[in-house]
């Protein structure tokens, strides 16, 4: 079973920071989740929310601030003191610092409303060809199917993972029309037989974001591919992954 640190790794770390990635590496975990939007002048940002108040304590939306104005954002002092140095990162400075560690990617696509679709995921494949970063070490994820579809047409060598909370009821249909790779659902809301069916299609099957080792021991059972949590360091040492 493959672990992603979720949002890096955000129970050590402040989420979508770079300090979160870099914990990852440290703690030997390979695969980093986070999570990208744009901003006002359509710079790909790593930043989970629309709105800055819950991290940088900013009652603005990401889309309303420029990169020049966002990359000073204090986004790890909500989280302890210590990472008030902590700024609000570029998806090019995520890229180079995965780069330089050897970490693998899983990108989350996030579209929220009003936004521009097909420009976010454009601005995101430049980014993405302007490092060279290697497709082998990137993975897409997305709820929005579209998103999926559009970087299927774009960078087609990534692969695709579907996020839903739940399966829909023409979730093959839906994989197929983005020619995913994985299909990833909340831990609570996928059964054993939808993860045997989804595998017996060959889909890789991810669960998120399940942080207590011992209460999803069901999801090992059910050879469950990945789990993207906050806390991958307990799975490894409660579970000796
Ligand atoms: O990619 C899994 C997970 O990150 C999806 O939910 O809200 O944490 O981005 P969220
Ligand atoms: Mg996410």
């Amino acid at each position: 079973m493959l672990l992603t640190a979720h949002r890096g790794l955000s129970s050590l770390a402040p989420e979508n920071t770079l300090a979160s990635i870099s914990k990852s590496k440290q703690l030997g975990i390979d695969w980093v989740e986070i999570d990208v939007q744009l901003s006002f002048d359509n710079v790909p940002v790593v930043f989970h929310d629309a709105n800055l108040l819950r991290c940088c304590g900013v009652n603005k939306q990401v889309s309303q601030l420029s990169w020049d104005q966002l990359k000073y954002m204090d986004v790890g002092s909500w989280f302890r003191s210590e990472f008030v140095h902590e700024s609000l990162p570029s998806l090019s400075q995520c890229l180079e610092l995965c780069a330089s560690l050897d970490l693998s990617l899983n990108l989350e696509i996030k579209h929220y409303q009003g936004r521009d679709l097909i420009l976010l995921c454009e601005r995101i494949a430049q980014c993405i060809e302007q490092h060279g970063f290697p497709a082998s070490q990137l993975l897409f994820s997305s709820f929005s199917q579209q998103a999926l579809q559009i970087m299927l047409e774009r960078l087609p060598n990534v692969r695709r993972g579907l996020l839903c909370r739940r399966l829909p009821p023409d979730y093959l249909e839906q994989l197929k029309r983005c020619q995913a790779y994985s299909v990833h659902c909340h831990f609570q809301e996928i059964s054993r037989l939808q993860v045997k069916h989804l595998k017996q299609n060959g889909y890789i099957v991810a669960c998120f974001t399940p942080n207590n080792p011992q209460q999803v021991t069901h999801l090992r059972d059910w050879q469950v591919d990945v789990l993207i949590t906050d806390c991958p360091q307990d799975f490894v040492t409660q579970w000796q992954l």
